[in-house]
């Protein structure tokens, strides 16, 4: 459903080339959570751009439902539905339901399609007390359950989540990692990245621990652990990262 295939990405950065991304190779099925790890900086969000089709790769090729994402970007960004941590992105002078529903329409979808799939993310999301009130007052919390709806209010199949719990108090998280879970049990292909080890190893199938662009690591979260000879992913990923193994 995802694939990424020998993808680089080169920036330049004051006249030198800078690689923020190198040689990533990953795919990823219907029905499952993969984890993109790293560091500050390890290219995670670069990636998820590469697969949204806001930048090109430099090198390698990703596909997305069978869509290139160079050649067949809009078919592409149908499949998909996108979710960066931090600014959402939401416009603060429309209600939570016009933001959702803008989006809907930018995604081809008809005023029926967008009621149905609306009245089930409003019950996923409990969006009810705050979906006619307007966007620039809500909470952060409020805001990214409202972020997650209009990512996903064209159902797509393949859905990319980076840091989808940043900045979120232990209850909002929670209903984060459901909807997720849920996401998951409806058969969709999920990317998710992560600074929260807990998370990761509540959600993931498999994870791809990344530093300075590069793959340190890959495969299920327990070969992972019995590769780097420990009991967690967190221990796991601080070995790898520190080079101690
Ligand atoms: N448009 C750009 N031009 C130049 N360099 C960039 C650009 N976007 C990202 N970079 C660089 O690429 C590297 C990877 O950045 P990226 O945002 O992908 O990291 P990340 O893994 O998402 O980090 P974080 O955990 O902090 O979100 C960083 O060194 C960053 O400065
Ligand atoms: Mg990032």
């Amino acid at each position: 459903m995802l694939s990424l295939n020998n993808v680089t990405k080169v920036f330049k950065k004051y006249d030198k080339n800078f690689v923020a991304v190198d040689d990533l190779t990953f795919s990823i099925k219907e029905g499952e959570i993969f984890g993109l790890i790293g560091t500050n900086g390890a290219g995670k969000t670069t990636t998820m751009r590469m697969i949204a089709t806001t930048l090109k790769p430099t090198y390698g090729d990703i596909k997305v439902c069978g869509y290139d994402s160079v050649k067949d970007d809009s078919m592409v960004r149908r499949c998909l539905g996108v979710l960066y941590g931090g600014d959402t992105g939401l416009y603060d002078r429309l209600t939570a339901r016009e933001n959702i529903e803008y989006f809907g329409r930018l995604n081809g979808l008809t005023d029926d399609a967008i009621k149905k799939q609306m009245d089930y993310l409003v019950q996923a999301f409990g969006l009810q007390d705050y979906l006619d009130r307007r966007c620039g007052s809500f909470s952060r919390g409020m805001k990214q359950k409202t972020s997650f709806a209009r990512a996903i209010i064209h159902n797509p199949q393949v859905m990319l989540f980076d840091e989808p719990t940043s900045g979120l108090d232990i209850l909002a998280s929670e209903d984060v990692l459901n909807f997720i879970k849920q996401c998951k049990k409806m058969g969709k292909t999920i990317l998710l990245s992560s600074h929260n080890m807990q998370e990761v190893q509540e959600l993931c199938d498999r994870a791809l621990i990344i530093d300075k662009g590069q793959t340190l690591c890959t495969g299920t979260l327990n070969q992972i652990m019995e590769q780097t000879k420990t009991s967690s992913i967190k221990e796991a990923f601080i070995k790898l990262v520190k080079r101690e193994i």
